[in-house]
């Protein structure tokens, strides 16, 4: 069966496009099937498409998410969805709020999939520079890697 992962940031114009981007270019030679979407907890941004220097560095390392438009995440992906995956505590903790007590999704947050790192957030990188987008793409890009080996291995 193939698994599905629905990363989840704050406005999904910025940090879990680059996430979906960069596990799916890092399964493009992946046995699996693996079903990949992202959401945001907030709405503001709800049907537009990811932050113009989020579309440049996934650009810069050969994805195109131009044609990804945000949505807001809804209490159907808790059951459409085999993995959820945070990109900060507080989408985390949002996320557990909402969770219906039934739903089969297994909540986990982006940097507990990377050695050393567990507990901690990718910074929100919408503020600041375009530098923060290549920081954001490099460690969404580490956990994509181990997150394809963990789904490998079922
Ligand atoms: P993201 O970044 O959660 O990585 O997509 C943000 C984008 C927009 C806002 C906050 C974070 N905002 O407040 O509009």
């Amino acid at each position: 069966m193939s698994p599905s992962v629905l990363f989840v940031c704050l406005g999904n114009i910025c940090r879990s496009p680059l996430a979906e981007a960069a596990l799916r270019q890092e399964c493009t030679h992946s046995a699996l099937n693996i079903i990949i979407d992202s959401a945001g907890t907030g709405d503001w941004h709800v049907e537009q498409p990811p932050d113009e220097r989020a579309q440049a560095v996934a650009a810069r390392n050969g994805v195109a998410i131009g044609h990804l438009r945000a949505r807001q995440v809804t209490t159907s992906d808790f059951h459409d969805f085999d993995h959820i995956i945070a990109l900060d505590n507080q989408n985390l903790r949002d996320l557990t709020a909402m969770r219906p007590a039934k739903a089969a999704a297994k909540l986990s947050l982006l940097f507990d999939h990377v050695a050393g790192r567990a507990g901690e957030d990718v910074a929100d990188p919408y503020y600041g520079g375009e530098d923060g987008f290549d920081q954001t793409w490099a460690e969404v890009t580490e956990a994509a890697r181990t997150i394809r080996k963990w789904l490998e291995a079922g």
